[in-house]
């Protein structure tokens, strides 16, 4: 009830308008009786998954709390992990705006955003402050202006900074929206970073005394020769898991709405298939151990069990969120098992 008229107000708006007012709601009416319109006490459905103790497995993907304002009034919600970012070792402002557009008739988004962010000691700044004590992924991205051959660089960067303060780190090679990004998910160019990568988690181990696993998130846009590579790399490489999936190019299911044009990735209902189909692939290709996140299109309990059908271990949830509020975690958490 709350959430609908929410959102029919922010709906009226521009959309990244109505996002950064309903982020600042959410970070200064955190502590104040206005927490209770969307605090909810969820059962525990337990489950460990990379060595990590996770109260339910329904998490907030990354690119919803970039900045890491809002931790605590995610966790008042009931999730039961929250990623934040995509970070980067300095801040930048993204693309121009407009550059996130709702396709209501779709239950999709299409964004544009670029990494827009305040830089990683923003980032971790936040954190500290927090008083979330739940599961935190901290999601790690190159600035635009770094050429790819340098972007490793970036990466270790993010990683020293927010090691000690992150249950987990996602290495994001899969934005659409910063130039040649994805050309890191194959071949050399990932080994070379992901082994980089690994060499610093075990280096930041020694240090702290403290594992922190690190997951890869991947795009929906490959074939299945493609699924096979990467899962062969991410194996290799002795990453800890992989998150499928990010936004999708692949605009065909859309192109008949308004906005349904527009450039960057597309996200909700219309990838939901797609990024099942990879986790299935992945899943396949990786064998029974390694962690799958599975994330693209949820918008129903169901969605999120036709993931775990898939291969998936855990769940996140964006643009179905944006669409439905908490009440989505809800439905999902209480309908596991
Ligand atoms: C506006 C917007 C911004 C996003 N920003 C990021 C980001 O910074 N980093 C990232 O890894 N994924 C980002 N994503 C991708 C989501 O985390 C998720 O992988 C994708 O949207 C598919 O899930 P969904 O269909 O439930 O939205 C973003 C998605 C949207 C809609």
């Amino acid at each position: 009830m709350f959430y609908s008229l929410a959102r029919s107000l922010m709906f009226c708006t521009d959309a990244e308008f109505s996002h950064h007012l309903a982020l600042g709601s959410l970070k200064h009416l955190k502590n104040t009786p206005a927490s209770l319109l969307w605090r909810q006490d969820l059962p525990k459905k337990p489950v460990t998954v990379a060595g990590i103790h996770f109260d339910n497995p329904v998490g907030l993907a990354a690119g919803l709390d970039k900045n890491a304002d809002c931790i605590d009034a995610f966790g008042q919600m009931g999730f039961g992990f929250i990623e934040v970012g995509t970070v980067t070792p300095r801040p930048q402002a993204g693309n121009d705006k407009p550059r996130l557009f709702r396709l209501p008739a779709a239950n999709a988004i299409i964004n544009r955003m670029g990494f827009n962010n305040k830089g990683v000691d923003y980032l971790v700044e936040n954190v500290k402050k927090s008083s979330y004590k739940g599961v935190l992924g901290i999601n790690i991205g190159k600035n635009k202006d770094t050429p790819n051959e340098q972007g490793k660089d970036d990466y270790i960067e993010c990683m020293r900074k927010v090691y000690a303060h992150a249950s987990y780190i996602t290495v994001n090679i899969s934005s659409p929206n910063t130039p040649g990004l994805r050309d890191l998910q194959f071949g050399d160019a990932l080994f070379d970073l992901l082994q980089a990568v690994k060499n610093e988690q075990l280096d930041l181990q020694a240090q702290q005394d403290k594992y922190v696993p690190v997951f890869v998130k991947i795009a929906p846009d490959m074939d299945e020769v493609a699924v096979q590579q990467v899962a062969e790399t991410l194996l290799r490489s002795k990453m800890d898991g992989v998150i499928a999936t990010n936004t999708t190019l692949d605009k065909s299911a859309v192109q008949h709405l308004k906005y349904g044009n527009e450039m960057g990735g597309l996200s909700g209902l219309p990838v939901q298939q797609k990024s099942t189909e990879i986790i299935r692939q992945f899943r396949a290709a990786l064998g029974p151990k390694m962690p799958i996140i599975g994330v693209g299109g949820i918008d129903s309990a169901k969605a999120a069990q036709d993931k775990m059908d898939a291969g998936a271990n855990l769940v996140q949830l964006y643009s179905n969120f944006i669409y439905q509020g908490p009440a989505l975690i809800k439905q999902i958490v209480e309908s596991l098992k």
